[in-house]
This record gives C-alpha cells, structure tokens and sequence, in this order.
C-alpha cells in the first residue's frame, strides 16, 4: 500500500514543508506489525514540485476519463493514481482551505475515487476549519475520512527555530497512521 503526505502550501517560507517531513518521520519509523502486518509505502508529494496551473482542463475532470489536455495535469493525475491514501497536510487560509491544494483536488477526480484521507492541519486555532472544510470537500470525490486527525498550534508548536510538536502529537499522528491504513485497506473493494 501507498500513502501520499501532501504538502499543500506552496507558500515561499512556508512551515507546511517541516509538518511534512514530521509526518514522514513518523510514518516510516513505523513496521508492518503496527500497521496490521500491512506493508506500507510512505512518499512525500510536494504540490509545490507540480506548478500546477489554475484550472485550465477544458472538459470536467469527472468526465475526462483522465485525459487531460495540460501535461502539467497528466503527471499529476499519474502521480495521484499511483497512490491509495492520503495525509492532507493543511494550512487554513481565511477560514478556508488553502487555494492552490484545492485547484490541486479540484484538476483530479477519478484519481481521488475510494482512497483513505486523513488531515494534519495547523494554524491559530489548529487548523479545525480547513480540516472540516476538507472533510466536506473530500465527501464529493470519494475521499474517505479518518475520524483522527492532528490540529497543530501555530502559536506554540512553530517558532524560530521551525517546527516542535507537543508532547501528545507524535502519539495522535500514529493512532491517525494506524486508522487510515486499515481504512485504505477497507478502500480496495469500492476500487476493484
Ligand atoms: C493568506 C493567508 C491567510 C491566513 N488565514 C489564516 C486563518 O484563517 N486561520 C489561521 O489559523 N491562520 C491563518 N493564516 C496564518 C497561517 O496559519 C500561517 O501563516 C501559516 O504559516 C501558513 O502555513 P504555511 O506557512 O505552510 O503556508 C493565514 C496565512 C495566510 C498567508
């Protein structure tokens, strides 16, 4: 199985790229045993590396049968197909999930069908809104939710020298992991 850790700012300076790498950190400390005895597969995908451009397919990406005009939307439909789940690592902007992942999500849709999803988030009050707005979102391509999610504090957990997660984060983000790979699994009968 395969997990994707989207880092979904794009933002020059952004924090969202130290989160990412935490998650990964975590995430490949872990064996089968803690996983089920299933062999899991981490990546980090950067939606910053894509340069995605704004929505410019012609035909509605429900439709296209994952034929894109753009090539830049070819590599990322590839790169989205060969993945079975998500960690969503989120910042929230106004309230919102941030523009650039959501044209990210918005350019797919088959790609997304039937995967697990679960959601990092930080901000000034963890990131909550954006999570739950991702929750609704994820609902209309058949993303499928962890109840467990991780809601970082950016006014105690980030600072000048980066990221440090409190003390309970490193447990909540394994118990997360732990959810959406038995969830994922779950996952490949809608998929077959
Ligand atoms: C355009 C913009 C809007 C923001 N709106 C919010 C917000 O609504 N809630 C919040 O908690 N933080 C907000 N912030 C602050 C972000 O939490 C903070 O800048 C964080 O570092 C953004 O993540 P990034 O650095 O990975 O892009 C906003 C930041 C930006 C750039």
């Amino acid at each position: 199985m395969r997990i994707g850790i989207v880092i979904g700012s794009t933002r020059p300076g952004r924090v969202g790229a130290g989160v990412g790498q935490w998650v990964h950190a975590v995430a490949t400390s872990l064996g089968p045993a803690e996983h089920d005895g299933e062999a899991v597969e981490y990546e980090l995908v950067d939606l910053e590396t894509f340069d995605l451009d704004l929505l410019n397919e012609p035909t509605k990406p429900s439709v296209a049968g994952r034929e894109y005009e753009n090539a830049k939307t070819r590599v990322w439909s590839e790169k989205i197909d060969s993945i079975d789940g998500f960690v969503f690592v989120t910042p929230e902007y106004n309230h919102g999930v941030p523009a650039a992942m959501k044209n990210a999500l918005d350019v797919l849709y088959p790609e997304w069908n039937h995967k697990g999803l679960s959601l990092v988030g930080y901000g000034a009050d963890g990131g909550v809104r954006a999570i739950e707005h991702w929750r609704t979102i994820a609902a209309n391509v058949h993303l499928h939710p962890t109840r467990e999610q991780v809601s970082l504090s950016i006014f105690t957990e980030f600072g000048d020298d980066g990221f440090t997660p409190g003390e309970r984060r490193s447990g909540e983000l394994v118990a997360l992991l732990n959810s959406l790979v038995r969830l994922t699994a779950a996952t490949r009968a809608l998929r077959s």
